[in-house]
């Protein structure tokens, strides 16, 4: 099997689209230390995929993210391009550790999602939320993100399999969003586009 072979099979079929030669590169280490980078229950590769193409669709020209755990949303999100801040108060092993180091347009901040300003920046933003699943944190973090945002802007909720997280994703369809989408994944994902 060639290592293109193996990448398209391991990765996933779409991101042969979005060939990045970083990652062909890498794809076989990866794969190899699957175990670190992924955990049971944390995005799969197909919710990966829906966030990229989110990201893309929206043409986004930042992306903040909430629960950075190992990086692997953040390495994904990485291939839009885009400068790309990722919060997470616990610092844990990250998979770029494991390929030649952090991509360029990736910020880590040990920090809680709380503490992200960005009020003034220019261009349209996009806010992943994956950090604690508690309603109380949940509900911060969306508060967060639309205290940082501005009309057309994007945020993308995971886990709505929680029902704290679901809740949250109502609440922010209802009082902020011109339109949504639900996506029936494996843990469930879903799209607020701010007025
Ligand atoms: C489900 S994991 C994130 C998985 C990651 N987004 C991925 O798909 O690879 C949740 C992470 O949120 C972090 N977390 C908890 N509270 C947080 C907060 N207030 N701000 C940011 N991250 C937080 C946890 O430490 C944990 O690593």
């Amino acid at each position: 099997m060639t290592p293109e072979h193996r990448h398209y099979i391991t990765v996933s079929k779409r991101l042969k689209l979005i060939q990045h030669d970083e990652l062909i590169k890498n794809e076989m280490l990866l794969e190899e230390n699957r175990s670190v980078y992924w955990v049971s229950g944390w995005m799969d590769e197909d919710e990966a995929e829906i966030l990229y193409d989110i990201a893309c669709q929206e043409k986004v020209e930042h992306i903040f993210e909430s629960g950075t755990c190992n990086g692997f949303s953040a390495m994904w999100l990485s291939l839009v391009g885009c400068p790309v801040t990722t919060f997470d108060p616990i610092d844990k092993p990250k998979v770029w550790d494991l390929v030649g180091g952090k991509p360029d347009n990736v910020t880590y901040i040990q920090s809680d999602f709380a503490a992200l300003d960005c009020k003034d920046l220019k261009g349209k933003k996009l806010f992943f939320i994956d950090g604690d699943h508690g309603f109380e944190y949940a509900d911060e973090d969306a508060f967060t993100a639309l205290l940082n945002s501005s009309s057309g802007d994007v945020i993308v909720f995971h886990d709505l399999h929680y029902r704290a997280i679901k809740q949250v994703f109502k609440n922010t369809i209802e009082e902020h969003g011109v339109s949504h989408e639900q996506y029936k994944t494996r843990y469930g994902m879903g799209k607020v586009i701010l007025k």
